[in-house]
């Protein structure tokens, strides 16, 4: 290119300069900036070519320079080819960058495709209602405790009046270790572990949130399931006292006007012992609900005073106390309307999930 407008600038030294010797220079930039043009690739040679051809002090303005050489009555054609040389290299530039543009949003995102579809990542249900228990009984003033899954006879059943030969056993069987121990059926082995740890001192106010295992599997029923237990310990506790405590749970987890109702009942290790059941998110009006099959109420917990046995097989004396325990993911479907126990796990919690997340 320095070769072209040395010869340029030689040839205008003399008065030969005419419009056809001009028309010639313009062709001859013309064809180069059209072949650079062609193996321009990216934005940076744009601004290169530019700058190079119609910059401040570009070829085409060295041409601009030399108009003055031109006979005057040229000279206004000779500025017309200047300027449409200038418009002609604007323009392709012009037209190079947006299609530079084009391509790159083209390789970046292929917009033609589906987006995938992303999940959230929330918590389970079982967490959020383990965590909304916890943080109620805290208020409360009752601490978490906790015990092993893999539990002894003794802890599970024995200290809790269910002796060997007790019919209670055989609505929690369970899996059984080699060794003699079993998968816990319920949280209430915390309850005596929580009694010997604490040896005696006193008032003990706990929950035991956890793990328990059973031989189970239907709708409502599952072999793995989460509990959480209650023990209060202390010189003088009354069964008002255990009313009071779950009542104000049990509006505090499913809404104020939440019903709380207690009825007689049997467990072993309670005495007496009640049943707990909460009004029905129908408000008991109709007779075909499916949550409480017509009732109005379904039940949620039991509860008792800590059975006499009970406190002396940890080698408590003079003491009262309530206990209580309830099903996690019984009161998870209750809340989060979840008809189906077996939605909550594995392969059919990611499909319920994909289908209500
Ligand atoms: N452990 C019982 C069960 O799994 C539930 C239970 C009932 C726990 C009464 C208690 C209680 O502490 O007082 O069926």
């Amino acid at each position: 290119m320095q070769s072209l407008i040395g010869s340029l600038s030689f040839k205008t030294m003399g008065n030969d300069f005419d419009i056809s010797s001009l028309e010639n220079k313009v062709k001859r930039l013309k064809d180069e900036f059209d072949s650079e043009l062609s193996s321009a690739k990216e934005e940076q040679d744009i601004s290169r070519i530019k700058s190079k051809y119609i910059g401040k002090k570009g070829l085409l303005q060295d041409l601009f320079k030399l108009i003055p050489q031109i006979p005057e009555s040229e000279r206004k054609l000779a500025g017309k080819i200047l300027n449409d040389f200038k418009q002609y290299v604007e323009e392709k530039l012009e037209d190079l960058k947006s299609a530079l543009e084009r391509k790159q949003v083209e390789f970046s995102e292929d917009i033609t495709l589906p987006g995938r579809r992303s999940f959230s990542a929330n918590l389970h249900p079982i967490t959020v209602a383990l965590r909304e228990i916890t943080e109620i009984f805290e208020k409360m003033g009752f601490e978490v405790e906790s015990g092993p899954e893999m539990e002894e006879d003794w802890y599970n059943f024995t200290a809790l009046n269910i002796p060997p030969d007790h019919p209670a056993r055989d609505m929690q069987d369970t899996f059984y270790l080699e060794d003699g121990r079993l998968l816990r059926t319920h949280t209430s082995p915390v309850q005596i572990r929580a009694m010997e740890k604490r040896k005696g001192v006193l008032p003990i106010k706990i929950i035991a949130p956890g793990r328990v295992f059973r031989r189970d599997w239907d709708a409502t029923h599952s072999p793995v399931f989460h509990q959480v237990e209650g023990l209060f310990v202390d010189k003088k506790v009354k069964m008002s006292d255990l009313f009071g405590v779950l009542e104000f749970f049990f509006k505090k987890f499913f809404g104020e006007g939440t019903r709380v109702r207690f009825r007689p009942s049997y467990f072993p290790f309670t005495e007496p012992s009640a049943e707990v059941d909460i009004s029905c998110v129908c408000g008991g009006k109709s007779k075909d609900c499916k949550v409480c099959k017509g009732s109005g109420f379904l039940e949620v917990a039991g509860c008792g005073m800590v059975h006499p046995e009970v406190f002396r097989s940890v080698g408590y004396e003079g003491v009262q106390g309530f206990a209580f325990g309830m099903g996690v993911e019984r009161l998870a479907m209750i809340k989060f309307g979840i008809s189906d126990i077996r939605l909550l796990f594995g392969e059919n919690y990611i499909a319920f999930k994909k289908t209500f997340f």
